[in-house]
């Protein structure tokens, strides 16, 4: 793990207060973080059983970290689990959840009409100053930001799973967001301890941008046969230094999750060919094979 993952103090930062909406995969790994750096951080979900779902998965991730940062100071690693986890507060009231906050990162389900319940509601509760942000793959951040009235204190901030591991956050700017807003985000992107890049609010971002067309042309020639899918895998890993194939890695975010990204693509830009529809995808989502968390997409897993 890098020494990034700890770095309490690093920066005077003027965001300590997050509040993060959604406790899921990735709102997890961000109040986790954040509260490893020092925020102040309220996760936010729709009931007590996930929130108690989720403040467990953070507690064994950030002994995960302590083990791994803190290998010849056990008892220094101690303290930074528990200063760490005193830093989360879980809730389910949502507008109380926001009136505090220096900054929101949604990170709720994939849906535009949720996120607009959501920020509009939000929207009217929050202190004036407070940014907001969505963590969105696939979704317009000006669209998202429309039914708000602080369309210049909205950006995206886009995390990579697993978050405390994965170094990267992009952050989005749209032709609305202030300078002043677009600093603060960079800023507490560094203080948390990632290296951040910017983009305009372009479908897929960089990262989605580039690497969602190699696993759907990867699942292309695979469809085609014009080789195997652990040839393509190979391939990609030993002549181009993936770290995983394209193949694996569709099974690993979850083929569903493929598929609606390129649906979403499509129907935005229904001429561009890279984001066609593909039979073969289809048809493993429609028989329930979404790849690692179902046992089986391209590849048979274990079930866990
Ligand atoms: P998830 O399904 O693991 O978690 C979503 C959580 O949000 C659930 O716990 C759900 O109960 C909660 N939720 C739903 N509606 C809510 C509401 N109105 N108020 C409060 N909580 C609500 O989803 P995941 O994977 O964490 O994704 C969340 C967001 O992050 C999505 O926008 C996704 O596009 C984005 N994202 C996902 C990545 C991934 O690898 N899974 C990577 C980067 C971004």
């Amino acid at each position: 793990l890098p020494s990034l993952v700890f770095v309490r103090n690093f920066a005077s930062n003027v965001i300590q207060n997050i509040t993060v909406v959604g406790g899921g995969l990735m709102g997890s790994g961000i109040a986790q973080v954040a509260a490893q750096a020092g925020n102040s951080v309220t996760l936010v979900d729709v009931n007590d059983d996930l929130l108690k779902k989720t403040s467990q998965r953070i507690e064994t991730s950030i002994q995960r970290v302590a083990k791994k940062v803190y290998k010849e100071k056990p008892e220094d690693g101690e303290k930074f689990i528990t200063e760490s986890l005193k830093k989360i507060t879980y809730s389910t009231d949502i507008p109380a959840s926001v009136t505090k906050a220096d900054l929101v990162v949604e990170a709720i389900v994939e849906k535009m009409d949720i996120k607009h319940k959501l920020f509009s509601s939000i929207d009217k509760v929050a202190p004036e100053h407070t940014i907001f942000a969505s963590n969105t793959s696939s979704l317009s951040i000006t669209e998202i930001a429309s039914v708000t009235n602080r369309k210049d204190r909205f950006g995206g901030l886009h995390f990579f799973n697993p978050v405390p591991v994965m170094k990267l956050l992009e952050v989005i700017r749209t032709n609305e967001t202030s300078d002043e807003t677009y600093q603060k985000m960079m800023a507490w992107g560094k203080a948390i301890g990632k290296v951040t890049i910017t983009c305009k609010d372009t479908p897929g971002f960089v990262v989605n941008r580039l690497l969602v067309p190699i696993l759907l042309e990867a699942i292309r020639m695979y469809e085609r046969g014009d080789a195997s899918a652990r040839d393509i895998d190979i391939a990609l890993k030993l002549g181009a230094g993936h770290p995983m194939g394209p193949l694996e890695l569709a099974d690993y975010v979850g083929l569903d999750t493929n598929k609606n990204i390129v649906d979403g693509w499509h129907a935005k830009f229904p001429d561009n060919p890279l984001f066609n529809p593909i039979d073969s995808l289809n048809k493993l989502v429609a028989e329930g094979k979404l790849g690692v968390k179902t046992g089986e997409g391209f590849y048979k897993y274990e079930k866990k």
